[in-house]
């Protein structure tokens, strides 16, 4: 379903990806973990077509994906949860879920509110005025709203509680289990998303050091200095 080939990708003179190499098939639920500054947010920003320097090919359904054309890319049926709370502060939940499902079916947010309660409770308060948390289940839930294929998630639990965490990241296998969505995240709470992928991929410095089941990651303690 998305295929990176020799990805090299540039913010001015820093090249942050080093001939990566990545096939996803449609299903899967994969994470990407690292260190800090390891690549992975750059990982996925080649995935939509949002780094602009970037050489080597990314295909989505066989498709090239084309730098810079990130508005074009993501109506080929990708949801993109960029890092940080990417909602309209001064909107509504309700406002917020039925703009981004507008090109697709707004009865949609029925689903959503099931997944996240809490959204439901506060459907008429302003998005801004949400917690963190809250705020991240919104744009979790705007990314859903337009019924993505493909959900590429960047840290989507950041700043929940643990609870939640484990609830967020339940609610991401059970998209993928329900609909067939193929859901890539990039995840700092390592040890709770590997319970719900089923492949883990580790970046070093703009490379790939490990692509296995996340089972496999969990038994090799030598590697967990690497996240
Ligand atoms: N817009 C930018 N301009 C210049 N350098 C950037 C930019 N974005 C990221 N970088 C650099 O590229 C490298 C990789 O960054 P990236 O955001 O992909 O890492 P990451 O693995 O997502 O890190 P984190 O866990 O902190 O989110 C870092 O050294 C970072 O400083
Ligand atoms: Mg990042």
């Amino acid at each position: 379903m998305l295929q990176l080939e020799n990805v090299n990708a540039y913010y001015a003179k820093l090249q942050v990806l080093h001939e990566l190499s990545l096939t996803i098939a449609e299903g899967e639920r994969v994470g990407i973990f690292g260190h800090n500054g390891a690549g992975k947010t750059t990982l996925l920003k080649s995935c939509v077509g949002d780094m602009a320097d970037i050489s080597g090919s990314v295909r989505y359904k066989g498709q090239a994906i084309v730098a810079g054309q990130v508005h074009l890319n993501v109506r080929q049926g990708i949801g993109f949860v960029p890092q940080g709370h990417n909602v309209f502060r001064e909107l509504s939940v309700e406002r917020n879920l039925r703009i981004a499902g507008l090109m697709h079916d707004p009865a949609y947010a029925d689903t959503v509110y099931a997944l996240f309660p809490i959204l439901k409770e506060r459907q008429q308060q302003l998005a801004g005025s949400l917690s963190g948390g809250q705020q991240q289940m919104l744009a979790l839930g705007m990314a859903l709203m337009t019924r993505p294929r493909l959900l590429l998630l960047d840290e989507p639990t950041t700043g929940l509680a643990p609870i939640i965490v484990r609830d967020v990241l339940a609610s991401m296998r059970a998209i993928n289990q329900s609909e067939g969505t193929t859901v890539v995240m990039v995840e700092q709470n390592v040890q709770a998303t590997l319970k719900q992928v089923e492949r883990a991929v580790v970046l070093k410095s703009g490379r790939i050091i490990f692509d296995g089941p996340s089972q496999q990651l969990l038994a090799q303690e030598s590697l967990w200095h690497l996240f």
